[in-house]
Protein backbone atom coordinates (compact mmCIF):
# COMPACT_ATOMS: atom_id res chain seq x y z
CA UNK A 1 0.00 0.00 0.00
CA UNK A 2 1.37 3.39 -0.43
CA UNK A 3 0.11 7.42 -0.35
CA UNK A 4 0.45 9.79 -2.17
CA UNK A 5 -0.40 13.60 -2.20
CA UNK A 6 -1.40 14.91 -6.13
CA UNK A 7 -1.02 19.15 -6.69
CA UNK A 8 -3.81 20.25 -5.03
CA UNK A 9 -2.94 18.33 -1.49
CA UNK A 10 -5.45 15.50 -1.81
CA UNK A 11 -4.08 11.95 -0.23
CA UNK A 12 -4.26 8.83 -2.88
CA UNK A 13 -3.77 5.21 -1.75
CA UNK A 14 -2.71 2.16 -4.14
CA UNK A 15 -2.09 -1.37 -3.51
CA UNK A 16 1.45 -2.95 -4.55
CA UNK A 17 2.68 -6.10 -4.60
CA UNK A 18 6.13 -5.43 -3.44
CA UNK A 19 6.91 -2.64 -0.99
CA UNK A 20 9.71 -0.95 -3.39
CA UNK A 21 7.40 -1.04 -6.33
CA UNK A 22 5.37 1.38 -4.03
CA UNK A 23 7.63 3.65 -3.07
CA UNK A 24 9.08 3.72 -6.71
CA UNK A 25 5.54 4.39 -7.71
CA UNK A 26 4.75 7.31 -4.80
CA UNK A 27 8.19 8.92 -5.66
CA UNK A 28 6.96 9.05 -9.14
CA UNK A 29 3.92 10.47 -8.63
CA UNK A 30 4.38 13.12 -6.39
CA UNK A 31 7.83 14.53 -8.41
CA UNK A 32 5.30 14.38 -11.30
CA UNK A 33 2.49 15.99 -9.21
CA UNK A 34 4.66 18.60 -7.76
CA UNK A 35 5.89 19.62 -11.69
CA UNK A 36 2.34 19.41 -12.97
CA UNK A 37 1.70 22.26 -10.32
CA UNK A 38 4.99 23.98 -11.29
CA UNK A 39 3.55 24.59 -14.81
CA UNK A 40 0.52 25.77 -13.89
CA UNK A 41 1.98 27.97 -11.90
CA UNK A 42 3.89 29.09 -14.62
CA UNK A 43 1.30 29.29 -17.22
CA UNK A 44 -0.95 31.02 -14.94
CA UNK A 45 1.88 33.44 -14.34
CA UNK A 46 2.22 34.21 -17.91
CA UNK A 47 -1.60 34.60 -18.04
CA UNK A 48 -1.45 37.20 -14.90
CA UNK A 49 1.51 38.90 -16.47
CA UNK A 50 3.83 37.78 -13.63
CA UNK A 51 1.69 38.59 -10.50
CA UNK A 52 1.31 36.17 -7.54
CA UNK A 53 1.25 32.77 -9.68
CA UNK A 54 0.71 30.49 -6.70
CA UNK A 55 -3.58 29.52 -5.83
CA UNK A 56 -5.56 32.00 -5.01
CA UNK A 57 -5.36 31.59 -0.86
CA UNK A 58 -8.60 31.64 1.23
CA UNK A 59 -8.76 33.89 4.34
CA UNK A 60 -9.60 32.21 7.45
CA UNK A 61 -12.87 34.46 8.70
CA UNK A 62 -13.28 37.42 7.83
CA UNK A 63 -11.35 40.77 8.73
CA UNK A 64 -13.35 44.10 8.59
CA UNK A 65 -11.38 46.98 6.92
CA UNK A 66 -9.49 49.64 8.85
CA UNK A 67 -11.34 52.21 7.80
CA UNK A 68 -12.13 55.39 9.42
CA UNK A 69 -9.97 56.77 13.04
CA UNK A 70 -8.47 54.32 15.73
CA UNK A 71 -8.60 56.50 19.12
CA UNK A 72 -6.05 55.48 21.49
CA UNK A 73 -6.79 55.38 25.07
CA UNK A 74 -3.83 56.16 27.84
CA UNK A 75 -4.21 55.61 31.23
CA UNK A 76 -1.12 57.22 32.33
CA UNK A 77 0.60 59.65 30.28
CA UNK A 78 4.04 59.08 31.39
CA UNK A 79 7.38 58.44 30.00
CA UNK A 80 6.19 55.08 27.61
CA UNK A 81 3.13 57.18 26.83
CA UNK A 82 4.79 60.25 25.87
CA UNK A 83 7.55 59.04 23.96
CA UNK A 84 4.85 56.94 21.97
CA UNK A 85 2.98 59.39 21.09
CA UNK A 86 5.51 61.93 19.97
CA UNK A 87 7.35 59.22 18.36
CA UNK A 88 3.90 58.60 16.21
CA UNK A 89 3.53 62.50 15.44
CA UNK A 90 7.64 62.58 14.38
CA UNK A 91 6.98 59.77 12.43
CA UNK A 92 3.82 61.03 10.75
CA UNK A 93 6.26 64.61 9.75
CA UNK A 94 8.53 62.75 8.67
CA UNK A 95 11.47 63.28 10.93
CA UNK A 96 12.38 60.15 12.34
CA UNK A 97 11.49 56.02 11.30
CA UNK A 98 9.66 53.78 13.41
CA UNK A 99 12.41 51.45 14.37
CA UNK A 100 11.97 48.48 16.38
CA UNK A 101 8.08 48.39 15.33
CA UNK A 102 7.42 44.78 13.55
CA UNK A 103 3.98 46.46 12.06
CA UNK A 104 5.85 49.23 10.03
CA UNK A 105 9.26 47.77 9.54
CA UNK A 106 8.75 44.07 9.78
CA UNK A 107 8.69 41.50 7.06
CA UNK A 108 6.40 37.78 6.80
CA UNK A 109 7.80 35.21 4.75
CA UNK A 110 5.18 33.80 2.78
CA UNK A 111 5.55 30.09 1.15
CA UNK A 112 8.84 28.47 0.46
CA UNK A 113 12.22 30.03 1.09
CA UNK A 114 13.11 30.00 -3.10
CA UNK A 115 9.43 31.56 -3.48
CA UNK A 116 10.99 35.63 -2.90
CA UNK A 117 7.62 36.29 -1.06
CA UNK A 118 8.06 38.46 1.85
CA UNK A 119 5.76 41.23 2.00
CA UNK A 120 5.84 43.89 4.56
CA UNK A 121 3.61 43.25 7.70
CA UNK A 122 1.43 46.24 7.26
CA UNK A 123 1.17 45.39 4.03
CA UNK A 124 -0.40 41.57 4.35
CA UNK A 125 -2.63 42.26 6.96
CA UNK A 126 -5.10 45.18 7.08
CA UNK A 127 -3.93 47.12 10.50
CA UNK A 128 -4.68 50.92 10.63
CA UNK A 129 -2.35 53.81 9.14
CA UNK A 130 -0.58 55.86 11.83
CA UNK A 131 -2.68 59.11 10.13
CA UNK A 132 -5.89 57.29 11.64
CA UNK A 133 -4.49 57.59 15.03
CA UNK A 134 -6.23 59.99 17.42
CA UNK A 135 -4.94 59.89 21.23
CA UNK A 136 -6.66 60.65 25.19
CA UNK A 137 -5.36 59.93 28.21
CA UNK A 138 -5.91 59.98 31.72
CA UNK A 139 -3.50 61.40 34.17
CA UNK A 140 -3.33 62.28 38.17
CA UNK A 141 -1.08 65.17 37.19
CA UNK A 142 -2.22 67.59 35.11
CA UNK A 143 0.93 68.02 32.44
CA UNK A 144 -0.36 68.02 29.01
CA UNK A 145 1.53 65.63 26.68
CA UNK A 146 4.20 68.05 25.66
CA UNK A 147 4.86 69.29 29.65
CA UNK A 148 4.75 65.76 30.26
CA UNK A 149 7.33 64.10 27.62
CA UNK A 150 9.41 67.47 28.60
CA UNK A 151 9.60 66.22 32.11
CA UNK A 152 10.17 62.46 31.09
CA UNK A 153 13.38 63.46 29.94
CA UNK A 154 13.62 61.14 26.88
CA UNK A 155 13.33 63.24 23.77
CA UNK A 156 15.55 65.48 22.91
CA UNK A 157 13.69 69.02 23.32
CA UNK A 158 14.44 69.86 19.69
CA UNK A 159 12.17 67.38 18.54
CA UNK A 160 9.77 68.10 21.10
CA UNK A 161 9.64 71.69 20.00
CA UNK A 162 8.53 70.67 16.47
CA UNK A 163 5.66 68.40 17.92
CA UNK A 164 4.84 71.14 20.66
CA UNK A 165 1.56 72.05 18.86
CA UNK A 166 0.51 68.51 18.55
CA UNK A 167 1.36 67.49 22.10
CA UNK A 168 0.52 70.59 23.74
CA UNK A 169 -3.48 69.69 22.56
CA UNK A 170 -3.40 66.29 24.58
CA UNK A 171 -4.50 67.33 27.87
CA UNK A 172 -5.08 64.03 30.66
CA UNK A 173 -8.75 63.08 31.90
CA UNK A 174 -8.68 63.32 35.73
CA UNK A 175 -7.48 59.73 36.76
CA UNK A 176 -8.93 57.00 39.19
CA UNK A 177 -6.30 56.35 41.59
CA UNK A 178 -5.91 54.98 44.85
CA UNK A 179 -2.64 56.07 46.87
CA UNK A 180 -3.04 52.75 48.95
CA UNK A 181 -1.92 51.26 45.01
CA UNK A 182 1.13 53.30 44.05
CA UNK A 183 2.62 54.37 47.48
CA UNK A 184 5.36 56.90 45.52
CA UNK A 185 3.32 59.22 43.65
CA UNK A 186 0.05 61.50 44.78
CA UNK A 187 -1.35 64.05 42.26
CA UNK A 188 -4.26 66.43 42.38
CA UNK A 189 -5.64 65.28 38.86
CA UNK A 190 -8.15 62.89 40.27
CA UNK A 191 -11.91 61.47 39.89
CA UNK A 192 -14.34 61.40 43.18
CA UNK A 193 -17.34 58.81 43.28
CA UNK A 194 -19.25 57.36 46.41
CA UNK A 195 -18.51 54.18 45.06
CA UNK A 196 -16.05 52.46 42.72
CA UNK A 197 -18.98 52.02 40.31
CA UNK A 198 -19.32 55.30 40.14
CA UNK A 199 -15.95 56.03 39.02
CA UNK A 200 -16.04 53.33 36.53
CA UNK A 201 -19.08 54.63 35.52
CA UNK A 202 -17.43 57.95 35.09
CA UNK A 203 -14.42 56.41 33.08
CA UNK A 204 -17.03 54.83 30.69
CA UNK A 205 -18.70 58.02 29.97
CA UNK A 206 -15.07 59.28 29.43
CA UNK A 207 -14.73 56.36 26.70
CA UNK A 208 -18.14 57.70 25.16
CA UNK A 209 -17.42 61.09 25.45
CA UNK A 210 -13.73 60.49 23.19
CA UNK A 211 -15.57 58.52 20.69
CA UNK A 212 -17.80 61.07 19.90
CA UNK A 213 -15.56 63.93 19.91
CA UNK A 214 -12.32 62.65 18.00
CA UNK A 215 -15.24 61.23 15.42
CA UNK A 216 -13.05 57.65 15.98
CA UNK A 217 -14.44 54.63 14.42
CA UNK A 218 -12.89 52.05 16.88
CA UNK A 219 -11.00 52.79 20.29
CA UNK A 220 -8.12 51.00 21.93
CA UNK A 221 -7.34 51.19 25.39
CA UNK A 222 -3.49 50.26 26.62
CA UNK A 223 -2.25 50.66 30.05
CA UNK A 224 0.97 53.14 31.03
CA UNK A 225 0.21 54.13 34.10
CA UNK A 226 2.60 52.88 37.15
CA UNK A 227 3.19 49.74 38.38
CA UNK A 228 0.30 48.83 41.40
CA UNK A 229 1.18 47.13 44.63
CA UNK A 230 1.22 42.91 44.81
CA UNK A 231 -2.13 41.72 45.23
CA UNK A 232 -3.64 37.88 44.23
CA UNK A 233 -6.82 37.20 42.96
CA UNK A 234 -9.78 36.94 45.09
CA UNK A 235 -13.43 35.40 45.10
CA UNK A 236 -14.15 39.35 43.96
CA UNK A 237 -12.47 38.68 40.56
CA UNK A 238 -14.08 35.65 39.54
CA UNK A 239 -17.17 36.39 37.89
CA UNK A 240 -18.61 39.54 36.39
CA UNK A 241 -21.26 39.42 39.12
CA UNK A 242 -19.07 39.00 42.04
CA UNK A 243 -16.54 42.05 40.20
CA UNK A 244 -19.48 44.55 40.44
CA UNK A 245 -20.66 43.65 43.44
CA UNK A 246 -17.48 44.57 44.83
CA UNK A 247 -17.32 47.47 42.62
CA UNK A 248 -20.78 48.75 44.41
CA UNK A 249 -19.35 47.75 47.98
CA UNK A 250 -16.05 49.39 47.25
CA UNK A 251 -13.85 46.26 47.90
CA UNK A 252 -10.18 47.21 48.55
CA UNK A 253 -8.63 44.39 46.61
CA UNK A 254 -10.52 46.56 43.10
CA UNK A 255 -7.20 48.09 41.59
CA UNK A 256 -7.92 51.36 39.81
CA UNK A 257 -6.09 49.96 36.86
CA UNK A 258 -8.87 46.98 37.10
CA UNK A 259 -12.05 49.77 36.81
CA UNK A 260 -10.41 51.12 33.38
CA UNK A 261 -10.24 47.79 32.49
CA UNK A 262 -13.78 46.67 33.32
CA UNK A 263 -14.95 50.39 31.77
CA UNK A 264 -13.61 49.43 28.52
CA UNK A 265 -14.74 46.12 27.86
CA UNK A 266 -17.87 47.05 28.99
CA UNK A 267 -17.60 49.49 26.18
CA UNK A 268 -16.56 46.93 24.02
CA UNK A 269 -13.17 48.38 23.96
CA UNK A 270 -10.11 45.89 23.17
CA UNK A 271 -7.39 46.61 26.53
CA UNK A 272 -3.43 45.38 26.56
CA UNK A 273 -1.80 46.36 30.01
CA UNK A 274 1.74 47.24 29.93
CA UNK A 275 2.16 47.20 33.98
CA UNK A 276 2.60 44.20 35.45
CA UNK A 277 -0.43 44.60 37.43
CA UNK A 278 -3.32 41.47 36.86
CA UNK A 279 -5.83 44.18 36.03
CA UNK A 280 -6.94 42.22 32.75
CA UNK A 281 -5.31 38.82 33.98
CA UNK A 282 -8.41 37.84 35.68
CA UNK A 283 -11.41 35.61 35.34
CA UNK A 284 -13.66 38.57 35.66
CA UNK A 285 -11.91 40.11 31.97
CA UNK A 286 -11.88 36.99 30.24
CA UNK A 287 -15.28 36.90 30.75
CA UNK A 288 -15.78 40.32 29.88
CA UNK A 289 -13.70 39.93 27.06
CA UNK A 290 -15.47 37.34 25.59
CA UNK A 291 -18.73 38.34 26.18
CA UNK A 292 -18.22 41.76 23.87
CA UNK A 293 -15.40 40.89 21.86
CA UNK A 294 -13.44 42.99 23.23
CA UNK A 295 -9.66 41.14 23.18
CA UNK A 296 -7.59 41.78 25.85
CA UNK A 297 -3.34 41.21 26.65
CA UNK A 298 -0.75 41.31 28.65
CA UNK A 299 1.38 41.78 31.01
CA UNK A 300 4.47 44.24 31.13
CA UNK A 301 6.28 45.39 28.14
CA UNK A 302 9.26 43.05 27.65
CA UNK A 303 11.78 45.67 26.95
CA UNK A 304 15.39 45.59 28.22
CA UNK A 305 16.83 42.64 30.96
CA UNK A 306 13.97 39.87 30.25
CA UNK A 307 14.25 40.54 26.43
CA UNK A 308 17.80 39.31 26.47
CA UNK A 309 16.69 36.69 29.40
CA UNK A 310 14.48 35.13 26.68
CA UNK A 311 16.97 35.61 23.66
CA UNK A 312 19.90 33.91 26.09
CA UNK A 313 18.18 31.00 28.29
CA UNK A 314 16.47 29.20 24.64
CA UNK A 315 20.29 28.64 23.78
CA UNK A 316 21.15 27.71 27.05
CA UNK A 317 18.63 25.13 26.75
CA UNK A 318 19.23 24.13 23.55
CA UNK A 319 22.68 23.53 23.66
CA UNK A 320 21.78 21.58 26.88
CA UNK A 321 24.17 23.96 29.00
CA UNK A 322 23.67 24.12 32.58
CA UNK A 323 23.18 26.82 34.97
CA UNK A 324 23.38 27.60 38.30
CA UNK A 325 22.54 31.06 38.91
CA UNK A 326 21.21 34.51 37.36
CA UNK A 327 21.85 37.45 39.02
CA UNK A 328 19.65 40.26 37.35
CA UNK A 329 20.13 44.37 38.93
CA UNK A 330 19.22 47.27 37.12
CA UNK A 331 19.12 50.65 37.93
CA UNK A 332 16.82 53.80 36.57
CA UNK A 333 16.12 57.11 37.58
CA UNK A 334 12.51 57.70 35.76
CA UNK A 335 9.20 58.00 37.74
CA UNK A 336 8.69 54.52 37.09
CA UNK A 337 12.47 53.59 39.07
CA UNK A 338 10.42 55.52 42.05
CA UNK A 339 7.27 53.83 42.12
CA UNK A 340 9.45 50.37 41.83
CA UNK A 341 11.36 51.55 44.91
CA UNK A 342 8.46 50.99 46.77
CA UNK A 343 8.18 47.26 48.24
CA UNK A 344 4.46 46.84 47.16
CA UNK A 345 5.22 48.20 43.33
CA UNK A 346 8.40 45.81 43.54
CA UNK A 347 6.77 42.69 44.43
CA UNK A 348 4.43 43.21 41.43
CA UNK A 349 7.36 43.65 38.98
CA UNK A 350 9.59 40.75 40.42
CA UNK A 351 7.19 38.63 39.93
CA UNK A 352 6.42 39.11 36.60
CA UNK A 353 10.55 39.22 35.59
CA UNK A 354 10.92 35.76 37.40
CA UNK A 355 8.54 33.46 36.25
CA UNK A 356 10.77 33.59 32.96
CA UNK A 357 13.53 31.77 33.37
CA UNK A 358 11.43 29.25 34.93
CA UNK A 359 9.05 28.29 32.09
CA UNK A 360 12.42 28.38 29.36
CA UNK A 361 14.05 26.26 31.47
CA UNK A 362 11.41 23.36 32.16
CA UNK A 363 13.41 22.52 35.92
CA UNK A 364 10.98 19.43 35.66
CA UNK A 365 12.59 17.93 32.57
CA UNK A 366 16.07 18.60 33.35
CA UNK A 367 16.51 18.94 37.08
CA UNK A 368 20.49 18.19 36.60
CA UNK A 369 20.78 20.88 34.21
CA UNK A 370 17.96 23.49 36.06
CA UNK A 371 16.92 21.86 39.08
CA UNK A 372 19.10 24.02 41.42
CA UNK A 373 19.37 27.66 39.73
CA UNK A 374 19.51 30.77 41.81
CA UNK A 375 17.82 33.71 40.11
CA UNK A 376 17.86 36.44 41.73
CA UNK A 377 16.21 39.79 40.22
CA UNK A 378 17.02 43.71 41.59
CA UNK A 379 15.92 46.97 40.88
CA UNK A 380 17.12 49.97 42.38
CA UNK A 381 16.36 53.59 41.97
CA UNK A 382 18.65 55.80 40.75
CA UNK A 383 18.03 59.28 39.75
CA UNK A 384 20.66 60.14 38.16
CA UNK A 385 20.51 58.04 35.43
CA UNK A 386 16.63 59.33 34.13
CA UNK A 387 15.32 56.60 31.62
CA UNK A 388 18.67 55.52 30.62
CA UNK A 389 18.53 52.30 32.46
CA UNK A 390 21.45 50.11 32.89
CA UNK A 391 20.53 46.24 33.38
CA UNK A 392 23.35 44.28 34.31
CA UNK A 393 23.50 40.60 34.51
CA UNK A 394 25.51 37.85 35.81
CA UNK A 395 25.29 34.58 34.69
CA UNK A 396 26.37 31.82 36.05
CA UNK A 397 26.31 28.20 33.55
CA UNK A 398 28.54 24.63 33.26
CA UNK A 399 29.08 22.49 30.27
CA UNK A 400 30.57 19.15 29.61
CA UNK A 401 31.49 17.49 32.32
CA UNK A 402 30.22 20.04 34.99
CA UNK A 403 32.87 22.91 34.35
CA UNK A 404 31.57 26.40 35.34
CA UNK A 405 31.76 29.30 32.99
CA UNK A 406 30.26 32.70 33.47
CA UNK A 407 28.39 35.71 31.01
CA UNK A 408 27.52 38.92 32.00
CA UNK A 409 25.88 40.94 29.96
CA UNK A 410 25.64 45.23 30.39
CA UNK A 411 22.88 46.38 28.77
CA UNK A 412 22.63 50.29 28.98
CA UNK A 413 19.41 50.91 27.49
CA UNK A 414 16.40 53.39 26.54
CA UNK A 415 13.62 52.40 28.63
CA UNK A 416 11.09 54.07 26.92
CA UNK A 417 12.94 53.80 23.68
CA UNK A 418 12.08 50.42 24.20
CA UNK A 419 8.90 50.29 25.07
CA UNK A 420 7.30 52.60 22.29
CA UNK A 421 7.38 50.68 19.48
CA UNK A 422 5.75 47.71 21.82
CA UNK A 423 3.06 50.37 22.39
CA UNK A 424 2.55 50.80 18.82
CA UNK A 425 2.47 47.27 17.58
CA UNK A 426 0.05 46.29 20.59
CA UNK A 427 -2.03 48.92 19.58
CA UNK A 428 -2.70 47.93 15.68
CA UNK A 429 -2.32 44.27 16.63
CA UNK A 430 -5.17 44.34 18.97
CA UNK A 431 -7.21 46.72 16.78
CA UNK A 432 -6.53 44.24 14.08
CA UNK A 433 -8.22 40.90 16.51
CA UNK A 434 -10.90 43.32 17.06
CA UNK A 435 -11.93 43.65 13.64
CA UNK A 436 -11.26 39.61 12.68
CA UNK A 437 -13.48 37.27 13.10
CA UNK A 438 -11.77 34.78 14.23
CA UNK A 439 -9.69 36.51 17.09
CA UNK A 440 -12.11 38.51 18.55
CA UNK A 441 -14.24 36.24 20.77
CA UNK A 442 -10.99 34.38 22.06
CA UNK A 443 -10.66 36.96 24.63
CA UNK A 444 -6.31 36.70 25.73
CA UNK A 445 -4.64 37.34 22.28
CA UNK A 446 -2.08 34.79 22.79
CA UNK A 447 0.12 35.59 19.76
CA UNK A 448 1.09 38.62 20.97
CA UNK A 449 2.76 37.21 24.04
CA UNK A 450 6.15 38.45 21.57
CA UNK A 451 5.65 41.78 23.77
CA UNK A 452 5.03 40.81 27.44
CA UNK A 453 7.18 39.93 30.27
CA UNK A 454 4.52 37.92 31.52
CA UNK A 455 2.23 36.63 28.86
CA UNK A 456 -1.13 35.84 29.60
CA UNK A 457 -3.10 32.41 28.82
CA UNK A 458 -5.94 30.98 29.40
CA UNK A 459 -5.95 28.78 33.02
CA UNK A 460 -4.02 25.75 32.72
CA UNK A 461 -1.90 26.77 29.99
CA UNK A 462 2.17 28.00 30.50
CA UNK A 463 2.83 31.11 28.73
CA UNK A 464 5.55 30.58 25.90
CA UNK A 465 8.35 32.74 26.78
CA UNK A 466 11.03 31.66 24.25
CA UNK A 467 11.13 35.33 21.97
CA UNK A 468 11.75 33.87 18.95
CA UNK A 469 8.94 30.83 19.30
CA UNK A 470 6.21 33.86 20.28
CA UNK A 471 7.96 35.20 17.30
CA UNK A 472 6.90 32.12 15.07
CA UNK A 473 3.37 32.14 16.57
CA UNK A 474 2.63 35.76 16.09
CA UNK A 475 3.73 35.72 12.35
CA UNK A 476 2.08 32.45 11.85
CA UNK A 477 -1.27 34.10 13.44
CA UNK A 478 -1.03 36.56 10.32
CA UNK A 479 -0.61 33.92 7.62
CA UNK A 480 -3.39 31.87 9.48
CA UNK A 481 -5.72 34.67 9.32
CA UNK A 482 -4.78 35.26 5.83
CA UNK A 483 -4.83 31.37 4.59
CA UNK A 484 -1.05 31.22 3.59
CA UNK A 485 0.53 28.11 4.86
CA UNK A 486 2.01 27.82 8.40
CA UNK A 487 5.95 27.94 8.35
CA UNK A 488 7.07 24.54 10.08
CA UNK A 489 10.72 24.82 9.32
CA UNK A 490 10.77 21.22 8.08
CA UNK A 491 12.33 22.04 5.20
CA UNK A 492 12.87 18.26 3.34
CA UNK A 493 11.03 19.48 -0.07
CA UNK A 494 13.95 21.76 -0.45
CA UNK A 495 16.14 18.77 -0.42
CA UNK A 496 14.45 16.88 -3.52
CA UNK A 497 16.03 17.56 -6.65
CA UNK A 498 17.49 14.26 -7.31
CA UNK A 499 14.21 12.13 -6.92
CA UNK A 500 12.83 15.08 -9.19
CA UNK A 501 15.53 14.58 -11.83
CA UNK A 502 15.55 10.42 -11.66
CA UNK A 503 11.51 10.34 -12.18
CA UNK A 504 12.33 11.97 -15.08
CA UNK A 505 10.57 14.89 -14.71
CA UNK A 506 12.08 18.22 -16.71
CA UNK A 507 13.50 19.86 -12.89
CA UNK A 508 13.97 23.16 -15.29
CA UNK A 509 10.05 23.83 -14.79
CA UNK A 510 10.13 23.44 -11.32
CA UNK A 511 10.75 26.41 -9.52
CA UNK A 512 11.71 24.63 -6.10
CA UNK A 513 11.89 21.29 -5.63
CA UNK A 514 8.98 20.19 -3.86
CA UNK A 515 8.75 16.76 -2.46
CA UNK A 516 8.48 15.64 1.34
CA UNK A 517 11.63 12.87 1.50
CA UNK A 518 14.49 12.36 0.29
CA UNK A 519 15.36 8.69 -0.70
CA UNK A 520 18.08 6.34 -1.83
CA UNK A 521 19.87 5.48 -5.35
CA UNK A 522 17.11 4.79 -7.45
CA UNK A 523 16.63 4.20 -11.16
CA UNK A 524 14.41 6.38 -13.22
CA UNK A 525 10.99 4.61 -14.05
CA UNK A 526 10.35 3.85 -17.46
CA UNK A 527 7.21 5.71 -17.90
CA UNK A 528 9.15 8.88 -17.44
CA UNK A 529 12.79 8.26 -18.22
CA UNK A 530 14.05 10.67 -20.79
CA UNK A 531 11.95 13.28 -20.19
CA UNK A 532 14.43 15.32 -18.09
CA UNK A 533 17.62 17.09 -18.85
CA UNK A 534 19.90 15.84 -16.03
CA UNK A 535 22.50 18.44 -16.86
CA UNK A 536 20.16 21.39 -15.94
CA UNK A 537 20.49 22.70 -11.93
CA UNK A 538 17.64 23.04 -9.94
CA UNK A 539 18.85 26.18 -8.02
CA UNK A 540 18.06 25.22 -4.65
CA UNK A 541 18.17 28.71 -2.30
CA UNK A 542 18.92 27.88 1.72
N1 LIG B 1 10.58 49.90 29.23
C1 LIG B 1 9.66 50.44 30.00
O1 LIG B 1 9.65 51.59 30.14
C2 LIG B 1 8.65 49.55 30.64
C3 LIG B 1 8.78 48.19 30.46
C4 LIG B 1 7.84 47.35 31.02
C5 LIG B 1 6.79 47.88 31.72
N2 LIG B 1 6.70 49.21 31.93
C6 LIG B 1 5.60 49.69 32.74
O2 LIG B 1 4.87 50.66 32.02
C7 LIG B 1 4.30 51.58 32.94
C8 LIG B 1 4.64 52.99 32.50
O3 LIG B 1 6.03 53.21 32.58
P1 LIG B 1 6.61 54.69 32.51
O4 LIG B 1 8.07 54.58 32.46
O5 LIG B 1 5.88 55.47 31.50
O6 LIG B 1 6.20 55.22 33.96
P2 LIG B 1 5.90 56.73 34.38
O7 LIG B 1 6.00 56.75 35.86
O8 LIG B 1 6.71 57.68 33.61
O9 LIG B 1 4.40 56.94 33.93
C9 LIG B 1 3.31 56.35 34.59
C10 LIG B 1 2.23 57.41 34.70
O10 LIG B 1 1.06 56.76 35.19
C11 LIG B 1 0.40 57.72 36.00
N3 LIG B 1 -0.56 57.00 36.81
C12 LIG B 1 -0.35 56.23 37.90
N4 LIG B 1 -1.51 55.69 38.32
C13 LIG B 1 -2.47 56.14 37.48
C14 LIG B 1 -3.86 55.93 37.39
N5 LIG B 1 -4.49 55.16 38.28
N6 LIG B 1 -4.54 56.52 36.40
C15 LIG B 1 -3.90 57.31 35.49
N7 LIG B 1 -2.59 57.56 35.53
C16 LIG B 1 -1.88 56.96 36.52
C17 LIG B 1 1.52 58.41 36.74
O11 LIG B 1 1.12 59.65 37.24
C18 LIG B 1 2.57 58.53 35.65
O12 LIG B 1 2.47 59.77 34.98
C19 LIG B 1 4.87 51.22 34.32
O13 LIG B 1 3.96 50.42 35.01
C20 LIG B 1 6.08 50.41 33.99
O14 LIG B 1 6.43 49.50 34.99
C21 LIG B 1 7.61 50.07 31.38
Amino acid sequence: MADWWDADGRRHRKQFSTSSAAREHEHRETALAHAERASREMKLAVRTGGRKTSQQKKDNGTIESAKGKLGVMIPGMGAVATTFVAGVEAIRKGLAKPIGSLTQMGTVRLGKRTDGRSPKVKEFVPIAGLDDLVFTGWDIFEDNMYEAASNAGVLDYRLLEQLKPFLSSITPRAAVFDHNYVKKIDGPNVKKGKSKMELAEQLRDDIRNFKKTSGATRLITMWCGSTESYIEPTEAHQSVKAFEKALRENDEMIAPSMMYAYASLMEGVPFANGAPNLTVDLPVMLELSRKNEAPICGKDFKTGQTLMKTVLAPAFKARLLGLSGWYSTNILGNRDGEVLDDPGSFKTKEESKLGVLEHILQPGLYPELYGNMFHKVRINYYPPRGDNKEGWDNIDIFGWLGYPMQIKVDFLCRDSILAAPIVLDLVLFLDLAHRCSELRGLGIQEWLSFYFKSPMTVPGLYPEHDLFIQLMKLKNTLRHLKGEELITHLGMEYYDCACVQRAGVAARSIPHASYNRPHGNRKPSSATAGTADPSSPVVLEP
